[in-house]
């Protein structure tokens, strides 16, 4: 029985009808469209106060910056609707405005060139909302190394490519500190013979998520110590705190499953 699992999942694998894997996991989700992968929609308390939720997109704002500027030093949670960002945070120039505070980009409230005040809404509070936005995702997309899944871009070539440069740092809210040295990409053997095993860069994760996104919160810094599981990356914990939700999905299993089986 075990073994005719291995042989299904490898088979998965080869045949890249990746789904199949996933479904044999019991997970089976509607894919969001390429230019919706790692929306998030905040509503704590927009539609209680008569205001359109918010849709925050991933996509454009992690084509400038990087994951760390945000969820460490900006302080946003990395789980959908923990963060609890108020308009007032906002306007005192927390969370958001941090950078729409009407200088890196448009704030709620700012002031034309004859000084009239003007209110900006409809881009952050666009659920049912027709928003011309300002950033094209196809175009934008277009400009960029393909993947197949999740954005439908691959955010690692593109950076290293210099297609994306990612500022890692906020006036006001960063620290310049001495980096730390990256340790070497490590092997993550599975439990699972024919399943192939995992190679984790640690550089290509740290130009996104520095240290601190990862250590100590989702991982302890020592190697061996993470019992993981398939299922439980599924259900969002471990690598599926990022991987699909904001970084590709569990769908893409060679992508992280891609040490040659011999
Ligand atoms: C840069 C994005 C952004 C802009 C611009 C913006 N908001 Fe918000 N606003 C938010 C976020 C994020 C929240 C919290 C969302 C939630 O969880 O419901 C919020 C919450 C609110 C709330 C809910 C109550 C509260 O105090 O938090 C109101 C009302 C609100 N905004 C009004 C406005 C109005 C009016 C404007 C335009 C003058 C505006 N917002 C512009 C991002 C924005
Ligand atoms: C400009 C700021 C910003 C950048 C850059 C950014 N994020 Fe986020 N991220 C947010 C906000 C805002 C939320 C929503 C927090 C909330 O709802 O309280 C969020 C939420 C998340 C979530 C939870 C999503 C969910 O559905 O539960 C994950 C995971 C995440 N981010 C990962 C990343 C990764 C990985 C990167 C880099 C590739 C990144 N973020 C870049 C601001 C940012
Ligand atoms: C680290 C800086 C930074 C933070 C934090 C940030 N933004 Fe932005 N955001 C930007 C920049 C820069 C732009 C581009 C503005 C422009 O081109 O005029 C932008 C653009 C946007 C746009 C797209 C507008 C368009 O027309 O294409 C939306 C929507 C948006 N931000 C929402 C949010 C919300 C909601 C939050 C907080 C939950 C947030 N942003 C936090 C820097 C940031
Ligand atoms: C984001 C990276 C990532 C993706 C994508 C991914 N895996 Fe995994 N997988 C892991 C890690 C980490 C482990 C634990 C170490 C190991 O077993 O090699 C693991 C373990 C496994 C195991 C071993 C048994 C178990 O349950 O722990 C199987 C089988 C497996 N994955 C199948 C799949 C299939 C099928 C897919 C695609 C539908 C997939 N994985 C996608 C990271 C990933
Ligand atoms: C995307 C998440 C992530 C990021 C970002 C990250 N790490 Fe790690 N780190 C891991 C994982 C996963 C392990 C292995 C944990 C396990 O399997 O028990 C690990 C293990 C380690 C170890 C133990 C390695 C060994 O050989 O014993 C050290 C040291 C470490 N990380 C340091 C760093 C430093 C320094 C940075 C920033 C330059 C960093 N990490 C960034 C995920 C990350
Ligand atoms: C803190 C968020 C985060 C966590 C946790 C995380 N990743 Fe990633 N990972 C990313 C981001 C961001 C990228 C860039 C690509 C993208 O966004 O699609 C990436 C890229 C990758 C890549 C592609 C790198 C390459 O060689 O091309 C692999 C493989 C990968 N991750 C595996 C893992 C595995 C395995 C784990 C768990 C041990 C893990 N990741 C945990 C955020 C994360």
């Amino acid at each position: 029985m075990r073994a005719a699992l291995s042989v299904l999942l490898v088979l998965a694998l080869l045949l890249a009808t990746a789904p199949v894997g996933a479904e044999t996991f019991g997970v089976k989700k509607k894919r969001p469209r390429l230019s919706e992968f790692g929306n998030v929609t905040l509503d704590n308390q927009s539609t209680a106060n008569n205001q359109a939720p918010v849709v925050f997109p991933h996509w454009f704002h992690r084509s400038r910056y990087t994951c760390r500027v945000c969820h460490v030093d900006l302080g946003f949670a990395m789980r959908a609707g923990a963060t609890g960002i108020t308009e007032a945070d906002i306007r005192a120039g927390f969370y958001c405005g941090a950078c729409h505070n009407g200088r890196t980009a448009f704030a709620p409230v700012g002031t034309d060139p004859d000084g009239n005040e003007v209110k900006t809404c409809d881009p952050c509070h666009s659920v049912g909302r027709q928003v011309n936005f300002k950033h094209d995702f196809r175009a934008f997309r277009r400009s960029m190394p393909p993947e197949r899944f999740g954005n439908g871009i691959d955010w690692i070539e593109a950076e290293e490519e210099g297609k994306v440069k990612l500022a890692d740092y906020v006036e006001g809210f960063s620290v310049r500190h001495a980096e730390l040295k990256t340790p070497k990409d490590l092997e993550l053997a599975g439990k699972e013979a024919k399943m192939p095993d995992i190679i984790f860069s640690h550089r290509k994760h740290a130009i996104w998520n520095g240290c601190e996104s990862c250590h100590p919160d989702i991982f302890p810094v020592r190697t061996g110590s993470v019992p993981y599981s398939m299922q439980e990356i599924f259900d969002g914990r471990w690598c599926g705190v990022c991987h699909d939700k904001v970084a590709f999905p569990n769908i893409d299993c060679q992508r992280c499953h891609s040490k040659p089986v011999y």
